[in-house]
């Protein structure tokens, strides 16, 4: 019902950017009496459900977020099973990522991954490059204050060098320096498993976003709770700090 609505009205906005904190896996699998390993497995294939939801809605950004710099202090074992299930999205995916007109892009400190799944990285993000349908962004090793902390020594480095005077800082050229530069501000954030907070994801991104909460472990999103999400993202008036509701198409 709320999918036919979303189709047919294209007056509805559907968010041009939207993100997501897939969080629940591990409550999801205990759950259940499995491993926590098996609730990433479900989270994986959730995610790319997650992607087919966003091309038939015309999502034009979707970014994932799918393991944290903090999540660096889980034990050896899920981390090793976090990364082999990655490893074998990349290997399995790409081909139909492309074919899908999908562009990969990875944000976070790509340094700390193993050796071959940034040689994967690197190999998806260019075959896919010229893609236009949808940019799938993974938030890999991504942590909000380790992007701007990296972005500011970029700066100060350049300012050293004399490319950048420190008059010429503005919120667009800051903008530039994040792992994010070209990507437009999410409108949309959407957070699983009932926890209300940000966990260092796209601080400086999500000023203006708007936030949906869904009680739903991640591995159980499917197209009606995405569906269910957009249509609450439909009903929120946006104001930007301005009086009256200010839609970008109106202006
Ligand atoms: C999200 O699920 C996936 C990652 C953080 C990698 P969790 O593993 O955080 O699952 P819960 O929060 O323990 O249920
Ligand atoms: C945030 O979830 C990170 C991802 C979903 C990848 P966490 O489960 O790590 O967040 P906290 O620890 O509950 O804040
Ligand atoms: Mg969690």
């Amino acid at each position: 019902m709320i999918a036919e609505l979303l189709i047919e009205n294209d007056k509805l906005d559907i968010p041009c950017h939207l993100a997501i904190i897939m969080d629940g896996n591990g409550r999801w699998a205990k759950s259940k009496g499995l491993p926590r390993v098996a609730g990433h497995r479900k989270g994986a294939e959730a995610a790319r459900s997650a992607v087919e939801s966003s091309i038939k809605y015309g999502v034009r950004y979707l970014t994932l977020y799918s393991f944290s710099s903090e999540n660096w202090r889980r034990p050896i074992g899920e981390i090793n099973d976090i990364m082999g299930l990655l490893r074998e999205y990349l290997l399995n995916q790409i081909n139909e990522l492309d074919s899908n007109g999908v562009r990969l892009r990875v944000i976070g400190e790509r340094d700390n991954l193993d050796q071959d799944i940034k040689i994967l990285i690197e190999e998806g993000e260019k075959s896919t490059k010229s893609n236009t349908k949808l940019d799938l962004i993974i938030a890999l090793s991504y942590g909000s204050r380790a992007e701007i902390v990296n972005a500011t020594k970029r700066i100060l480095n350049n300012f050293d060098l004399g490319l950048i005077k420190p008059n010429d800082l503005s919120e667009v050229l800051f903008e530039s320096y994040l792992d994010t530069a070209g990507i437009p501000n999410p409108d949309l954030l959407i957070r699983t498993s009932g926890e209300k907070r940000l966990s260092n994801f796209l601080l400086w991104q999500l000023a203006y976003t708007e936030l949906v909460f869904s009680e739903v472990l991640w591995p159980d999103f499917g197209e009606p709770n995405f569906t269910d999400a957009l249509y609450e993202f439909t009903q929120r008036e946006r104001r930007f700090g301005e009086i009256n509701s200010l839609r970008i198409d109106e202006n």
